[in-house]
């Protein structure tokens, strides 16, 4: 099956399969503060990703380009709305348009349309240092997302087979852009042991891709004739993956995602520790059910509830709002404390 076909079929199968799981965000409780001492007016949502100023914390994750002009449209809608409401956003996977020149307007379309804006390039772990400049080069990206995705390749009837050297190859590649690199999962979360060893080759800033959202063991069966059921069900949690990468090393920067579905998601997973918030399907099932100017109302919609939110926790900045106190309960209480993580750090500061 060729490349463009898959990357059409993925953006059909991510929208027909609901959300899998669950990412543990109902297992958040946050301590209600009746006396919030703040002014909504002078709440402010910008945040840092490393050396990038945002002035948002949520973006559009990485999910197309490289399928024809379907992709394109998509891209190009994304990145009106992105531009709209001064959030970033990552393209998808460039490996076709470094496979096929036919292919790189699908994703150049994003930085045409928004000129000035914060734009991630994207690229498997499979790509050497050369593809790397490449595909940054591409779109002008401000920053680099290096996706994990063993086991989506595992259940890919045409996936790989072979994931040897992926942290050489990521090190090469931290060691030689000259952009902030983001090493991302898809969906499956990012473990303790992972960030560890990431951290150890450089990486300064990790995208968890928890599980509990977008399912690209489901996607990929549905695509299969014979079906790996097991995967189904297979990955860590978003809320428990954030704590995992955050205690690992408080110099992480860390990036919440996968099955972010409402701004009081979007605040959990920032409480627990993440700096800013990636959203894929939602964003994208808003662009191609209802339009552009549909996705511009919703993302504008999730930057008043979090504002509200933050209200309501006295929190007038990103910041503080990694700081209010919050209790973990319930399915991530029990992993965190299994996995030997102190949850009384959250419900005691
Ligand atoms: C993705 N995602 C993805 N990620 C990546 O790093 N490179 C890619 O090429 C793609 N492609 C892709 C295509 C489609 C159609 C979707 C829906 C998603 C994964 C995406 O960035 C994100 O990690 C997951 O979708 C989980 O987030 P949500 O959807 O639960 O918010």
């Amino acid at each position: 099956m060729s490349r463009a076909k898959r990357k059409t079929e993925h953006i059909q199968h991510a929208l027909s399969t609901a959300d899998q799981g669950t990412s543990g965000f109902d297992d958040i409780a946050f301590v209600h503060q009746s006396l919030p001492d703040i002014r909504i007016s002078d709440i402010h949502l910008h945040t840092t990703l490393g050396e990038l100023s945002l002035s948002s914390p949520f973006f559009i994750n990485a999910m197309t380009g490289g399928g024809g002009q379907k992709t394109l449209e998509i891209n190009k809608g994304l990145a009106e709305a992105a531009k709209h409401c001064q959030i970033a956003m990552a393209v998808g996977s460039q490996m076709a348009a470094l496979k096929d020149d036919k292919q790189r307007e699908t994703f150049e379309i994003v930085r045409k349309v928004n000129e000035n804006g914060i734009i991630f390039a994207n690229i498997g772990s499979e790509a050497t240092v050369d593809d790397a400049k490449r595909v940054v080069d591409m779109i002008e990206a401000d920053g680099l997302q290096i996706h994990l995705n063993a086991v989506q390749e595992l259940v890919m009837p045409e996936g790989d087979r072979d994931f040897t050297g992926a942290l050489l190859r990521i090190e090469q590649i931290v060691q030689t852009v000259q952009v902030p690199v983001i090493v991302k999962e898809v969906g499956f979360g990012m473990s303790r042991e992972t960030a560890l060893r990431l951290k150890e080759i450089g990486v300064k800033i990790v995208d968890v891709g928890g599980f509990g959202g977008t399912n690209f063991a489901c996607i990929e069966n549905k695509r299969r004739s014979n079906i790996i059921a097991y995967f189904n069900d297979w990955g860590i949690p978003t809320a428990a993956s954030i704590v995992e990468v955050v205690q690992t090393s408080p110099s992480l920067v860390v990036v919440g995602s996968g099955g972010v579905r409402t701004a009081l998601d979007a605040v959990k997973a920032i409480a627990l520790g993440a700096s800013a918030v990636g959203m894929a399907v939602p964003f994208l099932r808003t662009l191609v059910e209802q339009g552009v100017e549909a996705l511009v109302a919703y993302i504008e919609e999730l930057h008043r509830d979090l504002t509200l939110i933050m209200g309501a926790l006295g929190a007038r900045t990103i910041d503080k709002l990694q700081r209010v106190p919050l209790v973990i309960r319930g399915d991530t209480h029990h992993w965190l404390t299994e996995r030997g993580f102190d949850t009384k750090i959250y419900s005691c500061r």
